[in-house]
């Protein structure tokens, strides 16, 4: 069977194609490289291709025996979706629907999707359940949610079956296959605590240390990108079995502030890392932990990365052999 990975050279995209790799299905991949890297693809037919263009997908679908799709392809930030709603709602509903309509006409009935902690918004209970209420604070978040319930409604109009996955945050690197982490501009913590390491910034800054947490600053649930790709795997197992549509949460249980991150990092670096008290950032919530009960008893996912400071490593690793991140080669089978 041949899976359509969409944001397939993102950051959790080709973490999903590396693992994709050890299994026995056929890998195409299509990204419109506004912000994946060619070279974070290490396996698969590419296709740079933007989802709002349904003739390329059209035709990408007639040139292949798609069986599912695993939908990453998004815009991704909170601030920025703040600032762009328009941009959020016509990347990730408008043209997440052309997708959608392409794979009704080529009759493939199997998604799994990339959702996000963002649809609950400064959630009531910790940890958070699915069963928890959504309240996204953001388009972002509302435009993840928004796109789980159209899939809801296809599953009950045209038997679409979906396994929707909400990520905490990822971080970390499978450093050994050579992919990482880069982002341009760098929003996320981990990755700029360590750039902060190699000196390619300045000091960091701690957004917000007045927080009603232990140490006054945000608490998230990080999650090793390849334990979290290898979800998308289970997924895809559980939609061949025809099983039923559903919703996981995906993070460790547990949670670790922005000073625990910074910590650990020196540790793990050695190095110092300088950081500063800054102005809380807006739409942040103080605490984001997932409970993974769900996906741990219904799919048997299990983490491989336990330990913070082992997940950092990694990450280490990847930033510290690859200073510059990707190259720029923007390639693709153009069609
Ligand atoms: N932080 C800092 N300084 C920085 C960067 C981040 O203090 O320079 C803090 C943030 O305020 C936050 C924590 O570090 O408290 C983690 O921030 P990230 O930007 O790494 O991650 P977020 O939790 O904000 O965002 C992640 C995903 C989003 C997703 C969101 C869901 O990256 O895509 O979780 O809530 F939407």
């Amino acid at each position: 069977m041949e899976v359509l990975v969409t944001g397939g050279a993102g950051y959790i995209g080709s973490h999903v194609v590396r693992e994709l790799m050890k299994t026995p299905y056929d890998i195409v991949v299509i990204d419109n490289l506004q912000k994946g890297h060619r070279e974070a693809v290490l396996a698969g037919e590419f296709y740079r291709c933007d989802l709002a263009d349904r003739q390329k997908l059209d035709e990408i679908f007639s040139d292949h025996d798609i069986g599912a799709v695993i939908h990453l392809a998004a815009d991704s930030l909170v601030g920025e979706s703040m600032e762009n709603p328009q941009k959020y709602y016509q990347n990730n509903l408008t043209a997440g629907l052309n997708l959608l309509e392409i794979m009704l006409e080529h009759n493939v009935m199997k998604m799994v999707f990339s959702s996000t902690a963002a649809v609950y918004g400064s959630p009531d209970n910790i940890p958070i359940e699915e069963s928890d209420t959504a309240k996204p604070a953001s388009p972002y978040g509302r435009s993840k949610l928004f796109y789980e319930e159209i899939l809801a409604d296809f599953d009950n109009a045209y038997g679409l079956g979906f396994v929707s996955l909400r990520y905490f945050n990822a971080c970390g690197a499978d450093y050994e296959a050579g992919i990482g982490e880069d982002h341009d501009p760098e929003t996320h913590l981990i990755p700029l605590v360590l750039k902060t390491a190699l000196r390619q910034r300045d000091k960091l800054k701690i957004f917000g240390t007045d927080y009603k947490t232990r140490d006054g600053t945000c608490i998230r649930d990080y999650i090793h990108v390849s334990d979290l790709a290898r979800a998308h795997i289970l997924a895809l197992e559980k939609l061949e079995e025809e099983g039923e549509s559903s919703i996981y949460n995906l993070g460790s249980g547990d949670g670790f502030s922005v000073k625990e991150v910074i910590e650990a990092a020196r540790e793990v670096t050695g190095r110092e890392i300088e950081a500063e008290p800054a102005e809380r950032r807006p739409g942040d919530p103080p605490v984001l932990i997932a409970s993974s009960e769900k996906i741990r008893k219904e799919l048997g996912w299990e983490r491989e990365y336990k330990d913070l400071k082992n997940i950092i490593e990694t990450a280490w690793r990847w930033h510290s052999s690859n200073p510059e991140g990707y190259g720029e080669s923007k390639t693709g089978k153009e069609i």
